[in-house]
């Protein structure tokens, strides 16, 4: 009799401990009582998201901007091909890469001090145009925005571990806007988006290329930062690339019907899953959009006259598209 009751007991202790486990990682959303404003209420375990100040994404304004010269190419090991799984988790649409897989792609150079190994995409975008992006620009929100995550595979094991721990993470920020043509790579992505409509729902991806799915920029904007999701942990390296990647109107519409719940109850469309803009706190963003190198050189004085701008997507700008006018910020020169 007792014994039978100590094994309930033990089994329903079990049974809580089940529970919680999957709600810590189930049970935030972007909005309501378990929105942005609360990740660091549910689990004690998040409240860098509440108490943090090195928190992302932050609006990137043109006159904050510091141009250092001493920031290198960013490499990427464009050539590797990987697979993964693309899943939609109920709160993003999250590639991760096959644990198994022995191809990894390095990421290094740019300001890394170390080789983080790349691990895992997440999608954000807005259910109307006018937002959409984490990261915003000069207040601008793009339509998506596509984060590239590796971890600090010098330091670390994995990703779990280098989460939370100095240097862990790379996010390489890639703005997504709407063009006429989308590149090859995000095809391959976003043809399987019918297979991951409900929360729970996944899809293989096989063979996808970094290298096309990247910009063709060296150019770079970078501060330290967090994961834009729980537990917001401030060990991001953040590199947001100077120009956009495109994607089709059909496209997002597409990503626009995938939903934050399952089958039976689907609840609301799984858009506009960005974090709020975090304060910067006296942070730097560093670039190396370097100014006209026809200018005088070696002039100090120069950089005084020199400028960032941020670049003004309106629609005459965007059919003409691609040119020079598709990056995200421009140096210019003061005619004065
Ligand atoms: C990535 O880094 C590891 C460790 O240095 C190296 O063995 C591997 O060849 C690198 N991958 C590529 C494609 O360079
Ligand atoms: C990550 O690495 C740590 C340390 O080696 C290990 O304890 C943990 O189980 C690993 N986690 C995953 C998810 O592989």
């Amino acid at each position: 009799m007792l014994s039978k009751l100590v094994i309930n007991l033990i089994v329903l202790l079990l049974i809580i401990d089940d529970i919680s486990h999957a709600s810590w990682e189930e049970w935030w959303t972007y909005d309501g009582i378990s929105g942005p404003g609360f990740w660091g209420l549910i689990n004690p375990q998040w409240n860098m998201c509440n108490k943090g100040r090195r928190q992302s994404p932050i609006n990137v304004e043109p006159d904050k901007l510091l141009f250092d010269p001493y920031l290198r190419p960013l490499h990427i090991d464009k050539h590797k091909v990987i697979s993964g799984t693309l899943l939609n988790s109920g709160q993003s649409l999250v590639f991760r890469v096959d644990k198994d897989s022995k191809q990894h792609v390095n990421i290094s150079g740019g300001p890394l001090a170390y080789r983080y190994q790349f691990e895992e995409i997440y999608i954000h975008y807005g259910t109307e145009n006018n937002q959409g992006s984490e990261h915003q620009i000069h207040g601008y929100a793009f339509p998506g925005e596509i984060q590239l995550y590796g971890f600090n595979k010098e330091l670390y094991h994995n990703m779990s571990e280098a989460q939370h721990k100095a240097q862990g993470i790379v996010g390489i920020s890639l703005m997504v806007q709407i063009g006429e043509t989308l590149t090859n790579e995000l095809r391959m992505i976003t043809s399987t988006f019918n297979k991951v409509i409900h929360k729970g729902s996944s899809t293989q991806i096989r063979h996808l290329s970094l290298k096309s799915l990247l910009p063709n920029t060296e150019q770079y904007m970078t501060y330290e930062g967090s994961t834009t999701h729980p537990g917001c942990w401030e060990s991001v390296v953040w590199i947001v690339l100077n120009k956009p990647i495109y994607i089709t109107k059909q496209e997002l519409y597409a990503l626009r019907r995938l939903m934050q719940g399952s089958e039976q109850t689907p609840k609301a469309p799984l858009g506009n899953n960005a974090r709020p803009l975090q304060p910067l706190h006296h942070r730097t963003i560093r670039t190396n959009i370097d100014f006209n190198k026809n200018q005088q050189q070696n002039c100090p004085s120069m950089y005084r006259e020199m400028y960032y701008r941020a670049n003004k997507w309106t629609p005459e700008l965007m059919s003409i598209g691609r040119g020079q006018y598709d990056s995200v910020f421009n140096s210019y020169k003061n005619q004065n």
